[in-house]
């Protein structure tokens, strides 16, 4: 949890039965459009991750890349972009995953890291936390050594943060 955590969870939007009945959706778009909290935001992961000699960012298509991109830019380590089954036009390779809502697959470029990289893979919302998992399994897979994982939201009762830790893989949430 960072400093700013109850303020980001402030400016977060739960929209209840969406998409689907019983699911609690957490809607940042609120968090986007205030300039401040994003700042907040932003700044956290930068402060967590600015000694830790990463390598590069790996963002989840899509919500994953808003703030992927500003926290590789202040960084300056690379981005590398985790999308969506059928987006990326190079080779590829692939894992499929289950969401709280349906099913789904990743995709990553295979020579999107060098061996050994350092790698932090970041997404917006941890729930069951197939897609994490789904990407870390990626990252693994094309030789990139995954740092930890981040979020700004975690939903412990999902369970979905104990499973990739259960995987051996860290978890940094901004708040839950
Ligand atoms: C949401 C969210 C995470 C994932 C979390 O993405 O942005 O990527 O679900 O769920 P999980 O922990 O159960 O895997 P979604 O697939 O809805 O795509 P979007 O970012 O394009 O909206
Ligand atoms: N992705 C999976 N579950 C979600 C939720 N409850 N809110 C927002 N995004 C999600």
């Amino acid at each position: 949890m960072s400093i700013y955590g109850d303020y980001i969870k402030s400016v977060i939007r739960t929209v209840p039965d969406w998409p689907q009945q019983g699911v609690n959706f957490r809607d940042i778009t609120p968090l986007l459009q205030n300039s401040s909290a994003f700042r907040k935001l932003i700044d956290s992961f930068v402060h967590r991750y600015q000694d830790m000699e990463l390598d590069a960012i790996a963002a989840i298509d899509a919500r994953g890349f808003i703030i992927g991109a500003p926290v590789a830019y202040e960084l300056g380590c690379s981005f590398v972009p985790v999308r969506k089954k059928g987006k990326l036009p190079f080779r590829t390779i692939s894992e499929t995953y289950t969401l709280e809502y349906g099913q789904a697959e990743v995709e990553l470029h295979s020579d999107a890291f060098r061996q050994g990289d350092r790698i932090l893979i970041m997404d917006d919302l941890i729930a069951t936390g197939g897609t994490m998992l789904a990407a870390a399994k990626l990252i693994t897979r094309s030789g990139g050594q995954v740092v930890e994982t981040a979020t700004i939201i975690d939903l412990p009762e999902i369970g979905g943060s104990a499973r990739i830790r259960e995987a051996g893989f860290g978890v940094f949430a901004v708040c839950s």
